[in-house]
C-alpha cells in the first residue's frame, strides 16, 4: 500500500507526536527533546547565518517588562502590519530553514492546528551572565501568538532556567538542553532567570494560524491626533 508522505511524519512516529501534544494541551508547556525537530547540521547551520545579523541590546519588553538581553531580529511583527523578513540575506534564509516541510508537519501536530500555522515573529537571543528577561505574556506583542518555540543554541551556561507562571497551577522550571525545542503557549506568563555563568543562547519564534498584519492595539493619549 502506498501512504501519502505528506500524512506521515519522517522525524516522529504518530505515537510520539500525539504524546507531545497532549503534554502540551495539559501543560501549556513541552519540551522536544535534541536531535528531533533539528539535527546537528540545521542547528549549526542557524548559528553560522545568525552570525550575519547585526544584534541590538533590548532592556524593555514592547509589554513594558524589563529585559536585558541581546536580540538579533529574523522576522518582525510591528502592530498594525503583516509581518516581514528582516532585511539581508540570513534571515530568509533561516526562515527557509525553519519552514522546512518534515518540522512543518511535525510542529503541526504538536500545535494541534488543523490548518498551516505561520512564523509571524523570529529572534534570537545570546544572554551573557546577568542578563534576563522578566515576566510577561507573549500574546501581549501579537494578540494571534499561539504558541512560542524556542530552540536551545547553546550547552554551557548556569542559570537561565525557563519559568513558567500556569494560572492556578504551581509554576514549573525548564532547563531544556542543547538542542532540545521548548514549545509554550503565549497565552501563559513566562520568564528567564538571570543568567549566572557561560553564555545562554536561543532561536525564538511565534506560531499563528493568522497571517495578515498585528491587531495589537497600541495604547496611546495622543493615538488619532
Ligand atoms: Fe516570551
Amino acid at each position: 500500500m502506498v501512504r501519502a508522505m505528506n500524512h506521515k511524519s519522517r522525524l516522529l512516529s504518530e505515537e510520539a507526536l500525539t504524546k507531545y501534544r497532549i503534554e502540551l494541551l495539559v501543560k501549556g508547556t513541552v519540551v522536544i527533546g535534541p536531535q528531533i525537530l533539528f539535527t546537528q547540521d540545521e542547528l549549526a547551520k542557524i548559528d553560522q547565518l545568525q552570525a550575519e545579523i547585526p544584534e541590538e541590546e533590548v532592556r524593555e519588553g514592547d509589554a513594558g517588562d524589563s529585559h536585558n538581553v541581546f536580540v538579533k531580529r529574523v522576522r518582525i511583527d510591528p502592530p498594525g502590519r503583516a509581518p516581514s523578513n528582516a532585511n539581508g540575506a540570513a534571515p530568509g534564509q533561516i526562515m527557509e530553514l525553519l519552514e522546512r516541510k518534515d518540522r512543518s508537519f511535525a510542529l503541526r501536530k504538536i500545535l494541534g492546528a488543523t490548518s498551516d500555522y505561520v512564523i509571524r515573529r523570529c529572534q534570537m537571543h545570546r544572554m551573557p551572565p546577568g542578563s534576563y528577561v522578566g515576566i510577561h505574556l507573549d500574546a501581549a506583542s501579537d494578540p494571534d501568538f499561539e504558541y512560542s518555540v524556542i530552540v536551545q543554541l547553546a550547552r554551557d551556561f548556569e542559570g537561565g532556567e525557563f519559568v513558567v507562571y500556569p494560572s492556578g497551577y504551581e509554576h514549573q522550571v525548564y532547563r531544556p538542553p542543547f538542542g532540545a525545542v521548548l514549545v509554550t503557549t503565549c497565552r501563559v506568563q513566562h520568564e528567564v532567570k538571570p543568567v549566572l555563568t557561560g553564555e545562554r543562547r536561543s532561536l525564538v519564534y511565534f506560531c499563528s494560524k493568522r497571517s495578515g498584519a498585528n491587531r495589537r492595539i497600541i495604547e496611546s493619549s495622543t493615538a488619532g491626533l
